[in-house]
């Protein structure tokens, strides 16, 4: 029995430059900033600039990671992406990253599980490495959500951003380190309180997000809590042992109500939504490495990741630093 353990190496992230405030909004559409305030806790969020695509967001998040951990594109042999807002309907934006960061050698390719992407991700690469299949691995949340706003609905222009996070994955013999337990879950049958309206295979276009708002709130905190405490059980630790807890940025009130029900207290939870707002796949790794860039996260700590998103999808994965 191999006692292989995923560890991080590295983290890294990318925000587009251009900055879109909730008073920027309040010009577009019949908002405001205290509203979204309060309804969501977001203040603003960042816009890819034009010709700027989620594979560009990826490869500069992917190079910081890289950088971070000390590695070559050459140390690497896999790369997932997780994303909703692919560059085009294939190939694979993930094999666009390889590309354009110069790897000719082993596989590349998306994962698709919108809000909850970067943690199935992270699962998935955890286990290709725990099963000899690879033995670096760049896992890479990265979205232009910008691109399938409908800019004229309210409801839902206000929620979300573009950004790009990853992190380095190494296989390592035995330790204490690394990725402890995950738990990946699905339930297609909500996939209308949450969607986009176009596809390859049905309209032939884009789409645009559509939401039910409040179904979503009403199925977010208690997915999220039960299978943060599934994959605490399955590790052998309660929320009391978490150091931080860095949950999907969607709205604030969805992390303070899951903190609340989990008995995990805000000084251990990670927030970024206030500037970063929803940037789905892109969330929990750009948390992450705000996190760990500014000292919070250090080696030993034990960190939990989740989200939950369209499908619905949702997930969770305890990391020891
Ligand atoms: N500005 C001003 N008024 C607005 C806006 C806006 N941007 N959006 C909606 N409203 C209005 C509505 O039209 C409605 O007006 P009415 O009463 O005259 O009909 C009123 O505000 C209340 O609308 P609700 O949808 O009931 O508002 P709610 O309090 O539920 O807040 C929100 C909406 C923020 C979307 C909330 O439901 C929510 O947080 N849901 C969770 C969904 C979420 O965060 N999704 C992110 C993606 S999913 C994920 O990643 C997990």
């Amino acid at each position: 029995m191999t006692s292989l353990k995923s560890i991080v190496r590295g983290t890294g992230s990318y925000l587009p430059e251009r900055l879109l405030t909730n008073d920027d909004l309040a010009k577009m559409v019949d908002t405001s900033d205290e509203w979204i305030v309060q309804r969501t806790g977001i203040r603003q969020r960042h816009v890819a600039a034009e010709g700027e695509f989620t594979s560009d967001l990826a490869v500069k998040a992917a190079r910081e990671a890289l950088d971070d951990a000390g590695f070559d594109i050459s140390d690497i042999d896999l790369i997932i992406v997780a994303t909703t807002t692919p560059d085009m309907t294939f190939p694979a934006t993930a094999t666009l990253v390889q590309q354009k960061m110069g790897m000719h050698h082993g596989v590349a390719f998306d994962l698709q599980a919108v809000c909850s992407g970067f943690v199935f991700a992270v699962a998935t690469a955890d286990n290709y490495i725990k099963s000899g299949m690879a033995k670096r691995a760049l896992v890479i949340g990265a979205e232009t959500f910008s691109r399938i706003l409908d800019w004229t609905d309210r409801t839902t222009c206000v929620l979300f951003g573009d950004g790009a996070g990853a992190i380095v994955l190494e296989g390592v013999e035995g330790g204490e380190e690394g990725i402890l337990a995950s738990s990946l879950r699905s339930d297609g049958a909500h996939w209308q309180k949450l969607y986009v309206d176009g596809g390859v295979s049905s309209t032939q276009t884009t789409g645009h997000v559509h939401m039910e708002g409040r179904e979503v709130f009403k199925h977010a905190v208690g997915m999220i809590s039960d299978v943060v405490e599934n994959v605490l059980e399955s590790a052998g630790y309660t929320c009391e042992d978490l150091d931080w807890f860095i949950p999907h940025q969607a709205n604030k009130r969805i992390i303070d109500a899951a903190g609340r029900k989990l008995g995990i207290p805000a000084e251990k939870t990670i927030v970024t939504v206030d500037r970063h707002a929803n940037t789905s796949a892109a969330s929990v790794p750009l948390a992450l490495r705000e996190a760990v860039k500014d000292g919070r996260v250090n080696k030993g700590d034990l960190v939990m990741i989740e989200a939950m998103g369209g499908g619905f999808t949702w997930g969770a994965s305890l990391i020891r630093w």
